[in-house]
This record gives C-alpha cells, structure tokens and sequence, in this order.
C-alpha cells in the first residue's frame, strides 16, 4: 500500500514538475516575444512568403512553376549556402512588378515584426533587382512608401530604408543606381551591400561608399557567415569602407584582433541564426552559439530576421526563442540582444533612450505579473 501511495505522488509531482515548466516555458515565449526590438537586417524582397508569392505572380499574370506554396518551399529547399540562396530568392522576386506589391510585401512583414515585439525596423531593399527587370526607381520607393505610410497608420511603428547594392554586379551599377536615387536620398537612412560575397568587394566598393558618405547616407555592409576570406572582408568594412554595423558579422568571434576593433569603434553586429528549408544538422547550434560568444565578448551584438519569407517563416523573436534554446542563453541575453538593437539602430538619441526606457518598464511590467519568471534564466 505503502509503495502504491509512493507511486502515486511520484506520478503526481512529476506532472506537476513538467506542467510548471510547460507553463514557464510558454511564459518566457511570451516575455521574448513582447520584447521591444529593432529589426536593423532584414530584406524587404526576402520577407515575401510563398503564399504571397503566389498572389502577386496571379494577380501580374505571370505564369509560375510552382501551383502551392509546399511547391515554393520545395524549390526554397535547394538552398543550402549563400549563393544557392540567392538564386531562388532572385527568381522568386521577379514577379514583383508594381508598387502595390511592394507596398503589400512590406505591411504583410510589418504587421508579422509588430507581433514579435518590433517597434523600429530599417529595411533593406534591392533596386538594381527590380530596375534589371523594367521597374523605375521611382516605382520602388513609391511601393515603399505606401507600405510604411499604411504600416504607421496601423501600428505604433518607425521604420526606415536601406539601399542596397548588389556585391556580384559591377560597382558602376551600384553608382548610377546612388546617383539616380537622389530625389530619393532624404528617404534613406544609408547604404549597404548585400547579394555573394566576391572577392575584395570592399576594395570594388570604395568609392560609391565614399559618394555615399558624402551625401550624408550611413554605411553598413554583410559579411556573411563562414565565407572565403572571411576575416580579410571585414577588416576591409572597417578600414576601407567606414560602416557602423556588419550584417551577419559572427566570425568576428574567430580573430580577437577583430574582436577587438569591433568593440573599441562600437560596431553593431546583426546576427541572423536562421534555418533554410533544407535540414542541415548544426547550422542554428554554430550561429547561436556565435552569437552567445559574442554576446558574452561585449560586442553589441543583436539578433535579426534575414530573409524570414524564405526562411522557415521565422520572425525576429522566433529566432531569438530557438537561439536562446540552441546556445543556453538567459533571460537576460534577450534583454540585451533587444537593447543592442535599439543601441546601435539609425534612430536620434531621443528615441534611443526612449526605447531602452521601454524595454526597462516592459522587464519591470512582466516582472511584477509573473514573479516567479524572475529567477528562470
Ligand atoms: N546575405 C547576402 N545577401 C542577401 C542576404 C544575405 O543574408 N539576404 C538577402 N540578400
Ligand atoms: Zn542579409
């Protein structure tokens, strides 16, 4: 008898262990979700998602070989590193045509970040993809426009642009395209670059850098994970072209000199521990793990969406959630992975302060609800 009731209550405080950690489990989803953000690397032609896709290639009347959105994602399947991925992700914007889509692709990723907690995003976007195909510039930043113009109506959100230029296209392109866009300039917070990662493409984009300086636009540039000449690239970001973020950035971790240099001029790292369609064993426990690394190095160090309509559908705090788990970061990692955001976002240093000030009175609100959340790490 004796033993049944031992049985019994071991069953009983066994459940009530898993369901207490069920319930913080679900409470911790719900703190890093509601996290105020800033989303500082995403881009706007990577946060269309198959079933858009779909609607826009219809409603252009351009026929696809795709006729489901498991379709697109077999096709997103084949990408499995960073030039894979940009030819699927080249394809598939082509069926952007107007300025209604663009408009449409953009409130779909505003209204989806604001779920997650983003209250400022700086969005990259790609003319020369959509100039190569007969849109005029002024066609994009109308899209553009609309979108942020419908999305602030919406939500209580700030949002700027990024313009990119294409790494693996001639560095002349790149400065028709900067010229071009100067009745456009004032809507720009910067420059940026962005598509393969070519050889000495620091050295190939002085210049337009230093044009774009000189027009007042910030800098930022990828360098992406695990690339050739990996440490030699973003050297070359610093020294030659100026930037004040790296997009991706996480084999900083590798060179301490970098390391280094990176935290003495305060450079942002937006770090992106995405997954593609394709299953590849170690890919979130590598950038993870980097991005803890770093986070414990004191860079100022944030995590971001990338392309996240062909990535899984994996938002800002989705991915924050699956970093957190593959790399044993804290509850207070994600304190501070959102205030990095806002630390090194392209915002006036009123609305920094305000910002963090957010992010405090959210901890303290949730703190105050949820007690017993303050000793899980
Ligand atoms: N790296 C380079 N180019 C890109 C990316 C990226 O992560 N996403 C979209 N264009
Ligand atoms: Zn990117």
């Amino acid at each position: 008898m004796k033993r049944i009731i031992l049985s019994i209550c071991l069953f009983l405080g066994v459940h009530a262990t898993v369901a207490a950690a069920d319930r913080d489990d679900e409470r911790m989803r719900a703190f890093v979700m509601g996290l105020p953000k800033a989303e500082l690397h995403l881009h706007m032609e990577g946060t269309m998602e198959p079933e858009l896709f779909l609607a826009i290639a219809r409603r252009n009347g351009i026929d696809v070989p795709y006729d489901s959105p498991e379709a697109v994602k077999d096709r997103l399947r084949a990408a499995h590193d960073l030039p894979s991925f940009i030819e699927i992700y080249e394809e598939l914007i082509s069926v952007v045509e107007q300025p209604e889509d663009i408009r449409d692709i953009t409130l779909a990723y505003y209204r989806k970040a604001y779920s997650q907690g983003v209250r400022h995003a700086e969005m990259y976007f790609d003319p020369q993809l959509h100039l190569e195909r007969g849109m005029t510039l002024e066609m994009v930043f109308d899209g553009l426009a609309a979108g942020r113009a419908a999305a602030m109506q919406e939500m209580d959100i700030t949002i700027g642009f990024i313009m990119a230029f294409l790494r693996d296209r001639p560095a002349a392109d790149a400065m028709a395209v900067l010229e071009a866009a100067e009745p456009w300039h004032g809507q720009l917070l910067g420059v940026g670059l962005d598509n393969p990662e070519v050889e000495d493409f620091h050295l190939k984009f002085e210049p337009v850098f230093k044009r774009a300086a000189s027009y007042g636009l910030r800098l930022t540039s990828h360098c992406d994970v695990q690339q050739e000449h990996t440490i030699k690239h973003h050297w070359g970001v610093i020294e030659v072209l100026g930037v004040e973020r790296i997009d991706h950035g996480l084999n900083v971790i590798d060179d301490p000199e970098l390391l280094k240099e990176v935290k003495a001029r305060g450079i942002g790292l937006t770090g992106v521990p995405s997954l593609f369609y394709r299953d590849m064993p170690g890919r979130m426990e590598y950038r993870a793990g980097a991005v803890k690394a770093l986070l414990d190095a004191g860079a100022e160090m944030s995590i971001h969406s990338d392309d996240p309509g062909m990535k899984r559908g994996l938002y800002i705090g989705d991915l924050m959630l699956r970093a957190r788990e593959a790399a044993g970061m804290t509850r207070e990692d994600m304190i501070t992975l959102s205030k990095n955001s806002f630390r090194t976002a392209w915002i006036s240093e009123d609305a920094r302060a305000r910002y963090l000030r957010m992010i405090d009175d959210y901890v303290a609100a949730f703190d105050e609800a949820h007690p017993e959340m303050v000793s899980v790490p």
